[in-house]
């Protein structure tokens, strides 16, 4: 149990929600009321939710599903939905899109791998239900409990790098599992979204990029969870990035990548402590205060970072949490949480 809000979107890697406990009073810590927060690699949004009911909270994310996910329950402070929302604004477009197939990229590329055949008709047809929608936070909401929906019914062993073969013993019992009815269940957890009167922003850019925006220059701390290993999320949830962008990609190889992924430096060896070094630098001298995440098992050993702080910022301090981190049925492997504290 922890003591802050939070809500269940996609499972995915490095998610915060275990370690809110661990993060939040810290942010606190160093902030004060009316000052604006920015979760700058916000994923699934767990920080900025946790933070949403005090502070204006902006977020960002290079990847276009985390965008959906943060605007829908970060910068959304009007719209809620439930099942029978969801049965009436979308189950009219979804039995018709069953029939006339308008949207079925899903259906032509994705039947028999990550998902079934009736399961990608489901997300085409939950799909073109939803882009009949007006209301663009509504359309958000709807997309993010899609999503859900096709991360609990995935083929995979938990992510999307490759899909499960096809004697794999919880085949049958994935496969039998319906996009629409698990979609609809969710709709339901989004009935009591966290809403205040605070012009919260989301933002889908490279973080480089919003460092150059006006909208910038208000943050008084930057909240920065970056990437920690060679993994890139662009490949691990590239059919996340499909659904909601539903833009026709060029697929390539067995598993279906868009061809179009963004390489984060930050999982890059060559290049990952330049980008530590710049991207700090340039927020001392904005004079922000930051607070950053990072694994004992990242690709920056942590005194090198350490080192890295210790250069740019006048002030700073770093505090560790050891936990268990499971490893897809080999037991579970002791890794620690670090976080830096840092301002000038
Ligand atoms: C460890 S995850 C963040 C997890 C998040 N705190 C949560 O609780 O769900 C790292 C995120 O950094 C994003 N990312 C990587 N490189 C980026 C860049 N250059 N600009 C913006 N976002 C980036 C990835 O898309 C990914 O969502």
């Amino acid at each position: 149990m922890n003591n802050y809000n939070q809500i269940k979107t996609i499972r995915y890697m490095g998610n915060k929600n275990k370690l809110l406990d661990f993060i939040i009073p810290e942010i606190k810590k160093i902030t004060k009321k009316g000052e604006i927060i920015c979760d700058l690699m916000s994923g699934t949004g767990a920080i900025a939710y946790a933070l949403k009911d005090k502070y204006t909270v902006y977020t960002n994310d290079i990847q276009y599903y985390s965008y959906i996910i943060n605007k829908a329950i970060i910068e959304n402070n009007e719209i809620t939905i439930d099942k029978n929302t969801a049965i009436l604004d979308l189950e009219k477009s979804f039995l018709k899109n069953q029939t006339e197939k308008k949207y079925n990229f899903f259906e032509k590329n994705f039947t028999d791998t990550y998902f079934s055949g009736p399961q990608c008709c489901e997300i085409d047809s939950i799909r073109y239900a939803i882009d009949q929608i007006k209301n663009e936070y509504k359309k958000d909401l709807y997309l993010t409990a899609l999503m859900f929906s096709m991360s609990k019914c995935e083929s995979t062993s938990g992510h999307f790098a490759q899909y499960l073969p096809k004697d794999h013993k919880r085949l049958v019992e994935l496969r039998k599992k319906s996009i629409w009815k698990e979609m609809l269940i969710k709709c339901d957890d989004f009935n009591s979204l966290v809403m205040r009167d605070f012009n919260n922003k989301s933002f889908n850019l490279d973080y480089k990029e919003l460092f150059k925006r006006k909208d910038f220059k208000d943050v008084s701390c930057v909240y920065i969870d970056t990437p920690y290993t060679c993994e890139q999320y662009s490949r691990f949830y590239h059919v996340l990035e499909t659904v909601t962008k539903y833009d026709n990609p060029k697929l390539e190889f067995k598993a279906k990548y868009r061809t179009d992924r963004f390489m984060s430096n930050f999982s890059l060896r060559t290049k990952v402590k330049q980008e530590f070094k710049d991207m700090l630098s340039f927020l001392s001298k904005e004079n922000k205060k930051v607070v950053l995440s990072y694994s004992t098992k990242g690709l920056v050993p942590i005194d090198e970072l350490e080192f890295i702080f210790s250069k740019t910022f006048n002030h700073y301090k770093l505090i560790e949490k050891d936990y268990k981190h499971s490893t897809q049925g080999k037991g579970s492997i002791n890794i620690s949480e670090v976080l830096f504290i840092a301002y000038n």
